[in-house]
């Protein structure tokens, strides 16, 4: 297997924008395309039902966003290209994988914690109203679509790196617990696609209603650009080309040559109107080609429809096997089930690079951690950290007095990885 294993995927609650073709799809599709990668790019639709119940719009952004993909270029022959859904092994590795995660975990989570603070500042005497189990337990479901696929680089916004630390901590807790059998997967940040502005300037997001859809028509295309704010320069006074939204949208598509005639006229004093209509040009040029395919595609379901549950059927060929180790892992066997002899495991872990022992030994020294990250933490908040920090190797190296063989050894475990984490303090 190679160690560059792509996957990411995009929930279909909204119409693909500017801002998740810049930043997601175009940097995910040019990967694809280099040799020796292997990606998984899906269209998250369960991840759809927890913030979204809305059947019709549920229904119209899985359109939408599949045609997308296409409509840019992916190449389902090189990618695998699926719908969450078609993939029934993810959920069912979903549950295995919930049974792995501590409650505490999922008390942290990013999204459950801003509702609950919503909550709070609203007054509200229930913290967890309008708080479904799905937003609840959400980073499992994307923690199975990512381990599923032994993913090595998962592609996503700031706003996700949270998630794929729980995905590497929920993989390491089952690969201490059963078997080694999960990749501990990484986020990888662009910072550079992060920054694309909507029309207020801020980052484009459905969230801030501030988006340009990628294949708006040209006159839907245009009556935006024309809320793009502007400042008050008039024409002919020089504009500052790094601080304009117009600007930085012209330069994501142009090349340096036609970035640098931009940055002139910005320079040499160009009208706000007169940019617009620059812009408006440059763009709808740009995008007509994909615009047109796009919509071909979308008058053309049952060639989309195919092309997803054929890659379903990729994605299954890799998912199933998985799930049938996993599950076997487990305990989850046919009744006569016979294991096979131990030393095959053996030669198997000779095999495994020095990389992916490192993984592998830092996933177990997360998971021997994790019931005592709150205790690291309060060494690093203390104003003397190195007495706290020798407090707490004092008091554990107490606690391993009467211990039992077994819980012995695990307490020692416990304490060297807290020496090692401590190290600094000590
Ligand atoms: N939750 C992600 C988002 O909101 C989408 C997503 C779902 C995802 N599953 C994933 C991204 C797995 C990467 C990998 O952006």
């Amino acid at each position: 297997m190679s160690n560059r294993r792509v996957l990411t995927g995009i929930t279909t609650t909204g119409t693909p924008h500017l801002g998740n073709y810049l930043g997601a799809i175009k940097p995910a599709i040019e990967a694809s395309e280099q040799p020796n990668s292997e990606s998984f790019f899906f269209l998250a639709d369960y991840h759809a039902l927890i913030k979204c119940h809305e059947p019709e719009r549920v229904a119209r952004s899985t359109r939408e966003i599949a045609a997308t993909w296409l409509a840019l270029g992916l190449d389902t022959d090189k990618a695998t290209f699926y719908r969450q859904t078609d993939v029934p092994e993810i959920t069912e590795l979903t549950w295995i994988l919930t049974c792995m995660c501590s409650k505490g975990l999922m008390n942290r989570a990013h999204a459950y914690k801003a509702s609950v603070d919503a909550n709070r500042d609203a007054g509200n005497e229930d913290l967890d109203d309008g708080i479904t189990m799905g937003l609840f337990s959400y980073p499992i479901l994307m923690a199975a679509d990512i381990l599923m696929f032994n993913a090595h680089k998962v592609p996503v916004g700031k706003d996700q790196i949270q998630h794929i630390e729980m995905a590497r901590d929920i993989a390491g807790k089952f690969n201490h617990t059963y078997e080694e059998l999960f990749v501990l997967p990484q986020a990888q940040v662009d910072e550079e696609t992060q920054l694309i502005p909507g029309l207020d300037g801020r980052k484009m997001s459905k969230s801030y209603d501030n988006t340009i859809p990628l294949f708006c028509s040209s006159d839907e295309l245009r009556t935006l650009i024309n809320r793009i704010k502007t400042d008050l320069r008039e024409p002919g006074e020089p504009k500052d080309a790094d601080n304009s939204t117009l600007f930085q949208l012209f330069n994501l598509f142009a090349d340096a040559q036609e970035s640098q005639s931009m940055r002139q006229a910005f320079e040499n004093g160009i009208a706000w109107g007169e940019a617009k209509r620059q812009l408006h040009e440059f763009l709808d040029a740009k995008l007509s080609a994909p615009r047109a395919r796009y919509l071909e595609l979308m008058n053309d379901m049952g060639a989309v429809e195919a092309l997803l549950l054929k890659g379903a059927d990729k994605a299954r060929a890799e998912a199933a096997p998985l799930l049938e180790k996993v599950r076997i892992a487990a305990g989850i066997r046919p009744l006569t089930y016979v294991a096979p002899k131990a030393d095959t495991t053996q030669a198997k872990k000779k095999e495994l690079s020095a990389e992916e022992l490192e993984r592998i030994e830092e996933g177990r020294r997360r998971a021997i951690l994790r019931p005592v990250q709150h205790l690291i933490d309060a060494v690093i908040a203390s104003p003397d950290q190195a007495a706290a920090a020798a407090a707490l190797i004092a008091q554990k190296e107490q606690d391993l007095e009467g211990l039992k063989k077994k819980a012995k050894q695990k307490a020692e475990n416990e304490l060297e990885a807290l020496r090692a984490e401590l190290a600094q303090y000590l």
